[in-house]
């Protein structure tokens, strides 16, 4: 009888898993503070994404701005992502209803995050400072705070990119895009921009 070869983790490996772990203790040491953990969250970040073919491991996930998105770890508390943008794609200015982690596998993204400067209290009004305008090359990674501040977007730069990502729960059903240079936003599905696109 022959004996089935069966693919074993490789150990040593700092997996998606194993990430995830690190980030739990991360935001145990602070308790809980995102923002205080930050610096070291983006550096456990960087060492995943010096993991080769992550993007072939993880499962199917429906992203609502790339394509080809994948959950590489999810327990429904800290979540870890990967997404496709292909060149020439304008992810618009939106926020997440959650804090969020992102950065690049492959490629490179043009990034700007924002946060939020009038009180909300008008509907369609939005008054938006750039907090963070960079490019963020693979390995490389920046963190969209708590809301209110959860403002970010993006583009690919010098071809297609591929972008990890770490979102604590889930993103709002509901989310706000906005047009800084307007000063307004609209709220909208998740799915909204993506079925826009043709996709
Ligand atoms: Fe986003």
């Amino acid at each position: 009888m022959t004996q089935a070869r069966v693919a074993r983790p490789r150990e040593g490996r700092f997996s998606p898993a194993r990430c995830a772990r690190s980030i739990y203790e991360t935001l145990d040491a602070h308790e809980g503070d995102v923002q205080a953990a930050q610096g070291e969250l983006l550096a456990i970040l960087g060492r995943l994404a010096r993991q080769p073919g992550l993007l072939e491991t993880g499962l199917p996930r429906r992203s609502a701005h790339g394509t080809e998105g994948s959950w590489l770890y999810w327990d429904g508390e800290i979540n870890i992502l990967s997404a496709r943008f292909p060149a020439g794609v304008e992810v618009p200015v939106h926020d997440h209803g959650t804090w969020e982690i992102v950065g690049a596998y492959e490629g490179e993204l043009e990034y700007k995050a924002f946060k939020r400067l009038d009180d909300g209290s008008r509907e369609g009004y939005a008054e938006l400072a750039v907090t963070e305008d960079r490019v963020l090359g693979a390995g490389e990674f920046s963190m969209v705070p708590p809301p209110p501040y959860d403002i970010h977007g993006f583009r690919p730069r010098n071809g297609d990119m591929s972008l990890i990502g770490v979102i604590h729960g889930t993103y709002g059903e509901e989310r706000c895009y906005f047009d800084p240079d307007r000063k307004s936003y609209v709220r909208q599905s998740q799915w909204a921009w993506g079925s826009s696109q043709g996709r």
